[in-house]
């Protein structure tokens, strides 16, 4: 292993610690140099494999990790998604020479905080260092601010709060549940609306990774603490994006959602009900107990799909078992997403009345495909909304978090269901005669 070049020290608080991981000497000599010239960053170590790259990263903690992709031994995308977990406040480049967003995409679903494509010029290293630095994760609670930027204070519980729980689901993988689910928490917040986003994929839950947001606690934490549950817990469990939002993230890893009961969750968001004035709740693909005690409780569920053939079919079957469950039509929200005319034309995509008709539902929200501003808001943690707000497809998000906060007025607004729904725990079995 190449030795770490300076040791690791406290007094260096203000300069920016970067570890570089390449198999190519050259390559690790080059970025070495380009960066020695910027008095605000340090080159702490360098290792040839991903391997490598991950011990240096536990042994240095450096800010900042330039990860190749291919490489021998551990490639880049693994050696980023160990280095996530075990040292959560390094904040990983990919270096690649390809930028396909298929190639991107993996990365970021690895962890990585951004991307650089060979050949790298210094004036990108630099820039890239920098930005990602100001943008590290926020491992500790960050003090709760809204949107407005003033502190929202402590939560409180509360009578008048009794949150309106909205769920984002899909039959499909990749519909854009998570695009969804935190663009419409983040849109629902005013100024005093209190709105947390609970990731409750609970195997492959995306939204950390959405929002750049780490912690060593999450949902878990709370489940397992849900029969005597004390807000001081659940505001040390929740962490702040730098938006407002309060966001609770899923299990750390897949194995984790095992042990955790439906009925528990479910008590666990009725509990929260009282801190909040909107929980929305992004849920997996998987039609499980858990989505049926999350489509119990919620008020408005959101059905996510992508104009195509099998994703029209699955959610037909989905509305079947909502009707089924006897669920008013009003909470059903019928959203079409990754829209393009393009596709329409050429016939690899139906058209939204085509799929209007055959489902017999309006859709609420048409959303357009744009995958650069969607890949874009996703690299630097922030949300879709954030950006832009004018155009699409951040407009319609926005219009449907206005659409959901206008149809649950409080006239409408269903009675509490959350101990019916813990009690319902088989229902899917039942339904489907399991
Ligand atoms: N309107 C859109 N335009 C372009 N790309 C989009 C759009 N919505 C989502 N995407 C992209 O599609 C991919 C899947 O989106 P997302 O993760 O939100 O879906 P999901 O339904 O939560 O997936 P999963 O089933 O893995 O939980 C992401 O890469 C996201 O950037
Ligand atoms: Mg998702």
């Amino acid at each position: 292993m190449t030795k770490p070049l300076v040791p690791q020290s406290d007094s260096k608080k203000s300069v920016i610690k970067v570890l570089i991981v390449d198999d190519i000497p050259e390559t690790r000599e080059n970025l070495k140099k380009l960066l020695a010239f910027e008095a605000d960053i340090e080159v702490v170590g360098t290792a040839s494999t991903g391997r490598e790259g991950l011990e240096l990263a536990q042994e240095l903690t450096p800010d900042i990790i330039l990860m190749d992709i291919n490489m021998p031994d551990m490639d880049g995308i693994s050696a980023t998604e160990a280095i996530s977990k075990a040292v959560p406040q390094a904040s990983v480049v990919m270096m690649s020479v390809q930028s396909e967003s298929d190639y991107l995409r993996r990365a970021m679903l690895a962890g990585a905080r951004d991307f650089l494509t060979k050949p790298i010029s210094g004036e990108e290293l630099y820039a890239t260092v920098r930005s990602v630095y100001d943008r590290r994760p926020q491992i500790a609670v960050a003090p709760v601010v809204t949107d407005t930027g003033r502190p929202s204070g402590k939560l409180t519980v509360s009578a008048q709060h009794q949150a309106h729980v909205i769920v984002v689901y899909s039959p499909q993988g990749g519909a854009g549940k998570t695009t969804i689910a935190t663009n419409v928490a983040a849109s629902l917040m005013r100024e005093g609306t209190r709105v947390l986003l609970m990731d409750c994929d609970l195997q492959f839950g995306d939204v950390g990774v959405f929002l750049n947001l780490q912690s060593p606690r999450n949902l878990v934490d709370l489940v397992h603490a849900v029969d005597d549950l004390d807000m001081d817990l659940v505001e040390n469990v929740m962490v702040t994006h730098e938006s407002g939002l309060r966001v609770l993230l899923g299990p750390a890893r897949p194995e984790d959602a095992e042990e955790i009961q439906s009925a528990k969750v479910a008590q666990l968001v009725e509990k929260l009900r009282s801190a909040f004035d909107f929980i929305v709740i992004d849920l997996a693909t998987k039609l499980d107990d858990l989505a049926i005690a999350m489509f119990d409780l919620a008020e408005r569920i959101v059905l996510v799909i992508n104009p195509t053939l099998p994703a029209v079919k699955n959610l037909r079957i989905i509305l079947n078992l909502m009707d089924a469950l006897q669920y008013p039509e009003i909470k059903e929200m019928l959203v079409i997403n990754k829209v393009t005319a393009e596709l329409e034309r050429v016939k690899a995509a139906i058209p939204v009345a085509a799929i209007e008709g055959n489902l017999k539902r309006k859709a609420v929200a048409v959303v357009p495909m744009d995958e650069r501003r969607v890949l874009a808001a996703i690299n630097r943690g922030i949300t879709v909304i954030a950006k832009d707000r004018n155009m699409s497809p951040a407009k319609e998000l926005i219009t449907l978090a206005d659409t959901i906060r206008a149809s649950v007025s409080p006239e409408e607004q269903a009675q509490p269901q959350g101990a019916e729904a813990s009690k319902q725990q088989s229902r899917l079995g039942r339904l489907f005669g399991g």
